[in-house]
């Protein structure tokens, strides 16, 4: 009697389709060894709560080519459902209306109370959180092999610029490259924001490239800034340009350059390798910025969907990126300090604890400024003729007088 319907039961069950697992496309630019491993461990949390991955990788450091893949997909029509996006790019696409309120899980998750304020400006607007902060990464550092500095002879941190130059020079007589460097914008205003901030202090980087007032972009210190720039130009090898920031990681690893002036993204290369900082690295603020902090933070941003599926599927890569033992296991790799301010630094290395003591510090002190050349500090079109000025200063296109000139106008771009 009853086999014909347990057959039927059967029949029908196999006819239905099978329930469609619920998946997030995510585009980013982190492609390099370090930026691949970090995002494991973020795609493994996912994966974890049956949510399935769909990598869109945009090669390109800094995120530039990945934002102009960002517009076409928008423009098709056809947004991805996750970006990786920093500062201005997050607050553009806001202000269009296409980016999907997470406020019912910020509110669950309390947010508000967890991530530093400096973030918030970022991860919000009007009031509404429309991104997830996954770290807090800062440019004005110094990666150094430790063994290359004994064999030329540094033995101590350099505290000034001029000591650093002295170091670097130090290194290039000793038959090392002394500053290993990729020759592509955003890496020559990597090394800006640092000039800048030693050259001038926290109150001209201020108001120069965050307020972008005219007197102080068009002062003395700017000159100086450019002179600053030309000296270490001097003291990169000749086969620079157009070389990706992790394979001048790669040469500060193998112990052919001595420096690299860059993000604490690097960090994740030397991680990546097996290098341990005190022991084989060392790791400084770029000298004469001790006590500030120029920060930019990798935030996801979820455009909006009209499928309902696809926005659980969003929410739980929010929820995801939160969560404080995945924002340590994920930072430790990364390079970079929680976005959370309630995550232990004990999982983390010497250098990681000390971006953790230096974000906290430079937040208490009023010396944290957003990363000029990641998107932190002015929008996107003005970074990017600031972008141009630097780098055709830097290959010796124009004089520094002329770039202080050229820079003023760019910040009316
Ligand atoms: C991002 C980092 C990334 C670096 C190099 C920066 O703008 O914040 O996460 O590792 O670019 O690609």
């Amino acid at each position: 009697m009853n086999k014909p319907i347990v057959t039927l039961a059967i029949a029908s069950a196999m006819a239905l389709p099978a329930a469609a697992q619920q998946n997030v496309e995510v585009l980013h630019w982190w492609t390099s060894g370090g930026e691949a491993a970090a995002l494991n461990v973020l795609k493994g949390n996912l994966e974890k709560q049956g949510v399935k991955w769909n990598d869109m990788p945009v090669a390109g450091g800094g995120g530039e080519a990945a934002m102009t893949a960002v517009r076409a997909r928008v423009t098709a029509g056809n947004p991805p459902t996750a970006v990786q996006m920093l500062g201005f790019d997050i607050q553009d696409w806001a202000k269009q209306g296409v980016l999907a309120d997470m406020n019912d899980l910020a509110a669950k998750e309390n947010w508000d109370k967890t991530v530093p304020a400096a973030l918030q400006k970022f991860s919000k607007f009007g009031g509404n959180w429309i991104a997830a902060p996954v770290n807090i990464h800062s440019t004005n550092w110094i990666w150094a092999n430790k063994k290359v500095l004994a064999k030329a002879g540094v033995t101590a941190e350099p505290k000034t610029f001029d000591e650093f130059i002295a170091a670097a020079e130090k290194v290039q007589k000793a038959g090392f490259v002394a500053i290993a460097h990729g020759g592509q914008p955003w890496q020559e205003a990597t090394i800006f924001d640092g000039v800048a901030l030693s050259t001038g202090g926290v109150d001209y980087y201020r108001k120069a490239f965050i307020e972008l007032d005219a007197k102080a972009l068009a002062s003395p210190t700017t000159l100086k800034v450019f002179d600053r720039m030309s000296q270490i130009r001097k003291l990169v090898d000749k086969d620079f340009s157009g070389r990706d920031w992790n394979v001048a990681s790669g040469m500060v690893i193998s112990g052919k350059a001595g420096f690299q002036i860059m993000g604490d993204w690097a960090k994740g290369e030397f991680v990546t390798a097996k290098k341990v900082p005190g022991k084989d690295l060392l790791c400084y603020r770029f000298p004469g910025t001790q006590g500030v902090v120029s920060f930019n933070t990798d935030q996801f941003a979820m455009f909006k969907q009209k499928d309902a599926d696809k926005t659980g599927a969003q929410m739980k890569l929010a929820s995801a990126i939160m969560e404080p033992g995945f924002q340590s296991a994920f930072n430790v790799v990364k390079g970079s300090a929680p976005a959370r301010s309630d995550v232990p630094d004990t999982a983390f290395d010497d250098c990681g604890k000390k971006a953790i003591k230096d974000v906290a510090e430079a937040s208490k002190n009023n010396t944290l400024v957003g990363s000029m050349a990641h998107g932190h500090a002015v929008p996107a079109s003005i970074k990017n003729a600031f972008y141009d000025v630097i780098t055709r200063h830097f290959n010796g296109q124009i004089d520094s007088k002329k770039a202080v000139t050229e820079l003023v106008s760019a910040s009316k771009t």
